[in-house]
């Protein structure tokens, strides 16, 4: 954050940072400039520990810079929190510089003392030579990120100009903010939002000049670079959990109504047909698709894979995007690709995007945030409309994803010739049910989950298992649990488990078994029973027609409506999710902001 005006600024960016809190930090710090004298507050953990240090010694000035860190070089204590500080100069920083290690290298040989461990600091020693070495502000700032390599937002202030920040984006957003006599700058436009709605996005390799008139704005050659003013109406942040414990719980019961809002978006509910979705790729002409992602929203693109191969017979190449571009895949530039991301921040899945449209693809961006980077590097975005997501583990983002992917997929089908009129009214017809049918089962499952959640949270480890489409959600549902209960969790192709895992299966590793009665129930019960005869314990998650049929005895059944196979996987996530909301929940772990965790991980 960073604010330039004519009043006190230090509470007001500690404000704006508690709105970028849903990212995930583990450290705050603020910095202003008072009195000629630049000064800062760090604090280790939450911000609420920055605000108690500020009652202590409060912070004048009418200019400052702010942050809340994630770790990346160096323990999250309070040494290594931003803004660091050097010879007049402090600077805050996201990302990471990947060439810090040789910088720091330079510098210490050149007598630079460094007091963190962080990469941040190599920027305000540079900074610093730089203007020791008689460089004026402005050509240190260009002469510094010329020699920087790797991923960064920052903002800079110098101790002799308390009129003006530095500021610079290559790879993680930054927005510059037009108030009245005062400038803003933010990650995103949520932590703006209490200042204004007039939002200046900087590409990659820009610097700016902020002061409280103005923005002057540069390119990555230093010549002046003119971007779009917008106004970002109703940038509205859900500050509260209505009567919701957590984020996640609030919007694991938001999904029957932010999945209609996605859905209506893709399709027609009067007539049953899905609404033509984008000029920019035609899925009658190309001959393959590529998907990436990360993470959960990589196993909505595995979902999306079984679906666009069975109705559009669309051959799917997907991979997490860490790994995507490196396999350099045989990609033809007459196929398109898909990333899916809901914060469209992701530096991975935005660097996979890159190397695909190097090798002349069609890009598409399956995402929950129209100006992220990802939309704006896209030629068609696919908005998932489900609303922020604040909970770092995603949920309803999740299945707004699969609602687009199935949409996708059907009319990728319908252009292809290989879906009819009548399969496609009565695919429509069941993505139309998704609404009532996730909200009878929220109003359902409940009291059976909580109990289960609490046998769950004795466990050290857990599998999952599923057939089909099962088989990703398997996998998120072990995602799940580990990531917020922080309980050892597995997800495996039920057909799997005797090449290795049944290894595992003793009477302390529940099996939870993801099996609607489909085409795959009958096989997946032969490998429930390879479970229960080495004394396995099971939890099955089937249907009404599953349950009957089973005969097992399983440790648990959570039985749940007869559901259309193409929207099983987002009903069944229900179950998944608020198995591992309330595992964790009894394990009394930080639900929201996990240990760790980022919201949206914008470094490699
Ligand atoms: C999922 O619960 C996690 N929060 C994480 O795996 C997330 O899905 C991943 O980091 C991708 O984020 P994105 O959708 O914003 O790109």
């Amino acid at each position: 954050m960073g604010i330039v005006g004519q009043q006190p600024v230090s509470e007001r960016l500690v404000d704006a940072l508690k709105r970028l809190e849903y990212r995930g930090y583990d450290s705050a710090g603020v910095a202003t400039i008072d009195g000629g004298a630049l000064d800062r507050r760090r604090a280790e953990g939450k911000i609420v520990n920055l605000e108690a240090r500020l009652r202590e010694q409060p912070l004048a000035g009418a200019i400052g810079i702010g942050h809340t860190r994630w770790a990346t070089h160096g323990a999250p204590t309070e040494r290594n929190a931003h803004p660091h500080f050097t010879d007049g100069v402090a600077v805050v920083h996201n990302g990471i510089i990947e060439n810090f290690a040789e910088l720091k290298d330079e510098l210490s040989e050149a007598g630079a003392e460094f007091e963190s461990e962080t990469d941040t600091e190599a920027v305000a020693q540079l900074l610093a030579r730089f203007r020791r070495d008689g460089f004026g502000r402005r050509e240190a700032m260009f002469a510094t990120l010329r020699r920087l390599k790797g991923a960064y937002a920052l903002a800079v202030l110098y101790e002799d100009d308390p009129f003006t920040i530095m500021a610079a984006r290559n790879g993680p957003p930054l927005a510059i903010g037009h108030g009245e006599g005062e400038m803003f700058l933010g990650s995103d436009a949520i932590a703006l939002a209490p200042f204004t709605n007039e939002i200046t996005y900087l590409v990659d390799g820009d610097w700016a000049i902020i002061d409280k008139t103005g923005a002057q704005i540069f390119d990555i050659d230093g010549n002046v670079a003119a971007r779009p003013r917008e106004v970002f109406a109703n940038v509205a942040f859900p500050v509260d959990k209505g009567n919701h414990r957590h984020f996640m719980e609030k919007e694991i019961y938001e999904q029957p109504e932010v999945i209609s809002h996605a859905l209506s978006h893709y399709i027609n509910f009067v007539d049953h047909r899905v609404l033509p979705v984008s000029d920019a790729i035609d899925f009658a002409k190309v001959p393959s698709l590529a998907i990436s992602a990360c993470g959960t929203a990589y196993l909505a693109g595995l979902i999306g894979k079984y679906w666009f191969e069975r109705y559009a017979r669309l051959p799917v190449e997907i991979d997490v995007a860490s790994e995507f571009r490196y396999r350099e895949i045989p990609l033809s530039p007459q196929s398109a690709a898909l990333f899916i991301s809901q914060s469209g921040e992701t530096a991975d899945t935005l660097a996979s995007l890159r190397y695909c449209k190097e090798h002349g693809l069609k890009i598409g961006a399956v995402v929950n945030t129209r100006e992220s980077t990802i939309a704006r590097e896209s030629d068609a975005v696919f908005p998932i409309l489900a609303g922020p997501e604040i909970g770092v583990a995603s949920t309803k983002a999740f299945t707004c994803q699969l609602a687009v992917l199935a949409a996708l997929a059907v009319a990728a089908g319908r252009a292809r010739g290989t879906v009819s009129e009548q399969e496609e009214q009565a695919l429509v017809r069941s993505l139309a049910e998704m609404p009532r049918l996730m909200g009878q089962v929220l109003n359902s499952i409940q009291p059976k989950i909580e109990f289960l959640s609490r046998e769950l949270s004795k466990c050290r480890d857990v599998l999952y298992l599923g057939r089909g489409t099962s088989f990703p959600l398997a996998m998120e549902g072990a995602l799940k649990l580990k990531e917020i209960s922080y309980i050892h969790a597995e997800g495996y192709a039920a057909g799997e488990l005797k090449h290795g895992p049944i290894a595992l299966i003793d009477e302390n590793m529940p099996v939870i078994v993801i099996a609607p009665h489909d085409r795959f129930f009958d096989k997946t019960v032969s490998n429930m029973q390879e479970v229960a005869a080495r004394g396995g314990r099971i939890i099955l998650i089937t249907d009404g027609k599953g349950a009957a049929a089973s005969k097992l005895d399983t440790m648990h059944t959570i039985v749940l409506p007869n559901v259309d196979e193409i929207i099983a996987p987002m009903i069944f996530s229900l179950p998944v999710q608020l198995l591992a909301y309330h595992t964790a929940v009894f394990m009394g772990t930080d639900v929201d902001q996990p240990r760790n965790l980022a919201k949206s991980v914008t470094v490699e």
